[in-house]
């Protein structure tokens, strides 16, 4: 059976860092607020100037340099964001061409907070058809860019960042089975109301900006990731006892210690980064697992769920053996 495996990860967070107390500054808001209902301490914010695919490039190079492999060994580029560069080229292209990376395929992903669940699997299933061998697979947001930073409902929430990883084609198990699922009836409880086909007209209002019905998305990502999962435990015969790892979406922490309850998994055995870098959408997935591979919690060999929810609504889960 042909699977891929995870070779390598990546991660990189701008240099600039907002804290709760810089936020007490701008905004009606308390650090207390901010921790106790959502684990955050601080965010990253990318500088001016700099782009999704700046911190999508410093990320890709690190995964590459762990996997132990050259940019000319890969033939797939799948980057996930909300926040790409331009409208087009891709932002998956803009960094193939900066690696030098001159053969493959390179596409962007949408799926907003999912999107690197959804790259994933995308990128998967190219390997376990064998139309790749070796793929990069990003999640990568400058989310600061899209936030009203007068609205205290949406801005203490999210930070930037970047997280990647190198997967190839492998006889031993690696990503095990992939679950994404969506429910486009609930776009008004999340969404960014301005939009290129709508010719930007929402701009002149001010409304380029994260819409979000925070408690309504809260019950629903509770809710959804409950389902998912049983949906990946069933799909593989396993028990939640069989989990060594969750490495949750990293929004609420409320929402990751429900997750957690639900798979009966000590908090111990959860990667939980919210506090360090705040809701960084596609990149916070593959940020919590480079930081728990890098510092040495997660082995090879072990089974990690890992999940997500978002605008669309979106929801996943990718089961793997790591
Ligand atoms: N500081 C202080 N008070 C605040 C702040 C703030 N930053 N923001 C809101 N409040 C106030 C509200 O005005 C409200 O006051 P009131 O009771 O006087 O009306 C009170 O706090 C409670 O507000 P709620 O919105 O009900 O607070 P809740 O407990 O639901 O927490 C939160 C809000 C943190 C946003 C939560 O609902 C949440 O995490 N939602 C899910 C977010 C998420 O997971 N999104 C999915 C991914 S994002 C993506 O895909 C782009």
């Amino acid at each position: 059976m042909r699977y891929s495996r995870v070779i390598g990860t990546g991660a990189y967070l701008p240099e600039r860092v907002l804290t709760n107390a810089d936020l007490e500054r701008m905004i009606d808001t308390s650090d207390e607020w901010i921790v106790a209902r959502t684990g955050v301490r601080k965010r990253h914010i990318a500088a001016d100037g700099e782009s999704t695919c700046d911190l999508a490039e410093r990320a890709a190079r690190l995964a590459i340099e762990a996997a132990g492999v050259a940019v000319s060994d890969l033939d797939l580029i799948v980057l996930a964001t909300t926040t790409p560069d331009r409208i087009f080229p891709s932002t998956a292209c803009l960094l193939q061409g900066r690696l030098g990376m001159c053969r493959g395929a390179a596409f962007d992903i949408q799926a907003v907070c999912t999107g690197f669940i959804y790259a994933l699997d995308v990128a998967d299933k190219f390997i376990k058809c064998g139309t790749a061998q070796r793929a990069l697979v990003v999640g990568a947001e400058t989310f600061s860019r899209i936030i009203d930073w007068t609205d205290r409902s949406t801005c203490v929430l999210f930070g930037d960042g970047a997280g990647a990883v190198v997967i190839e084609a492998s006889e031993e198990p690696g990503v095990l089975s992939s679950h994404l699922h969506s429910d486009g009836r609930f776009e008004h409880l999340l969404h960014v109301p301005a939009g290129v086909s709508q010719g930007f007209k929402h701009l002149a209002n001010g409304e380029a900006y994260v819409k979000m019905q925070g408690a309504e998305v809260f019950k629903a990502a509770v809710k959804a990731l409950d389902r998912i999962v049983d949906e990946a435990l069933e799909a593989n015969n396993l028990r939640p006892g069989d989990i060594d790892w969750l490495v949750p979406h990293q929004a609420n922490a409320r929402i990751i210690v429900a997750t957690a309850k639900k798979l009966r998994l000590p908090l111990s055995r959860v990667v939980m980064t919210v506090d360090e870098h705040a809701n960084t959408s596609a990149a916070s997935v593959p940020l919590a697992l480079d930081t728990a591979v890098r510092d040495g919690r997660i082995k090879r060999g072990e089974t990690l769920l890992l999940e997500a929810f978002g605008g669309g609504f979106t929801w996943g889960a990718t089961l793997l053996k790591y």
